[in-house]
């Protein structure tokens, strides 16, 4: 079974065809970062309009990499949320008009879910992927976390889960992105933020992790505000002292134990909520996904304090890409999951798992 996976969900146009729910036989990302990357964050409005740019060559790329015609196609996966509106609208309008000329099933998809399935990936003939060797066996324990969500989710199966706790107001990326922005480091912030820790001592500074009600429930605001007050105090500066205005009186070497010690605390703060969750259910898995996914304090981290190989996936997979959409309606067609109306799919913003 073939299934294109079509991703718009935020500022990356992209599309994968999946074999089984197993194999990568494409894998093509349009990003329009560039464009966002001078004001410091996606412009909603710029990412629509880069979707319609890119819709048709990616999906196009996807196929011939993938060797196939529409008619090697069983089906149609589309991400219908969460996300910006703007930009799911495209690709499930896309979606929507190729299941109905091609005669395919449609799969809506949600993106949080589909975060974790890049990690059922285990082969590839795609030259430069580093797979798992082996799919994940439920129970599963898994971790988003992202530019949008932090959330830990225990899986008896598919489709039959239970989402144990999540952010309760900022994503764990998007505490990277800010942090990068106070620092004046490029967006998006994960990547710069964890190559200027590489430089930085992360037990220089000390900052507050934040104790939640729920037992697997995040908060990064506050972490976030912290680092915001330190590097204000680093400058000798007071509180109304413009965010703006810091990075240019902040050294290398300050900017560098800044980024490890709050990289070290956002990063312990999902290990530690991870490794409890871990103790409390016992899984045979546990996977991680999101953008954050590919940072490798976390990956240290994880492997560190757990008692068990954790199934990491090439890092390419970690960002948003067709390929986590693809292999999860694969999971959906194999185990007769809904489908959905190609005359009626709606996008779902605020879509949660
Ligand atoms: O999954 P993703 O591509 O988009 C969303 O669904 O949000 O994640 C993007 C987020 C951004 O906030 C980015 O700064 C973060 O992932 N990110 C990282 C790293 N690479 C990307 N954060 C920390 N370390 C990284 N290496
Ligand atoms: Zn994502």
């Amino acid at each position: 079974m073939k299934i294109l996976g079509i991703e718009t969900s935020c500022d990356e146009t992209a599309a994968a065809v999946v074999l089984d729910g197993h194999t990568l036989l494409s894998n093509v990302v349009a990003s329009s970062m560039d464009l966002h990357a001078k004001y410091g964050g996606v412009v909603p409005e710029i990412a629509a309009r880069s979707h319609i740019e890119s819709i048709t060559p990616v999906i196009e790329q996807s196929m011939n990499d993938a060797k196939c015609k529409w008619k090697d196609i069983d089906g149609i996966a589309v991400t219908c949320g969460a996300g910006l509106g703007g930009s799911l609208l495209v690709g499930v309008l896309t979606a929507r008009t190729l299941a109905i000329i091609h005669k395919k099933p449609l799969y809506a998809v949600n993106h949080v879910e589909g975060h974790l399935y890049a990690s059922f990936l285990t082969t590839t003939s795609l030259p430069n992927y580093t797979l798992p060797v082996n799919a994940p066996q439920f129970p599963v324990l898994g971790l988003i976390v992202s530019g949008g969500h932090s959330q830990l989710v225990y899986f008896r199966d598919h489709f039959d889960y239970d989402l144990l706790g999540q952010t309760k107001d900022d994503a764990i990326g998007e505490a990277f992105d800010k942090v990068a922005k106070i620092l004046g480091l490029p967006y998006p912030g994960g990547p710069s933020v964890s190559k200027m820790a590489i430089k930085g001592d992360p037990r220089k500074y000390t900052l507050p992790k934040a104790k939640m009600p729920g037992k697997y429930d995040f908060s990064f605001s506050g972490l976030k505000t912290a680092v915001l007050r330190l590097a204000q105090k680093e400058c000798g500066k007071l509180h109304d002292f413009p965010s703006t205005k810091l990075s240019a009186l902040l050294s290398d070497a300050q900017k560098a134990d800044i980024s490890a010690s709050f990289q070290r605390v956002a990063i312990e703060t999902v290990v530690d909520k991870t490794v409890l969750a871990f103790d409390q259910f016992q899984p045979k898995t546990v996977i991680i996904g999101g953008g954050v996914a590919s940072n490798a304090e976390l990956r240290a981290q994880l492997t560190d304090r757990l008692p068990l190989q954790i199934l990491y996936t090439d890092t390419k997979l970690c960002t948003d890409n067709g390929a986590m959409i693809a292999a999860l309606g694969c999971f959906k067609m194999k185990l007769d999951q809904q489908v959905a109306d190609p005359y009626n799919l709606v996008i779902s913003p605020n879509l949660s798992m």
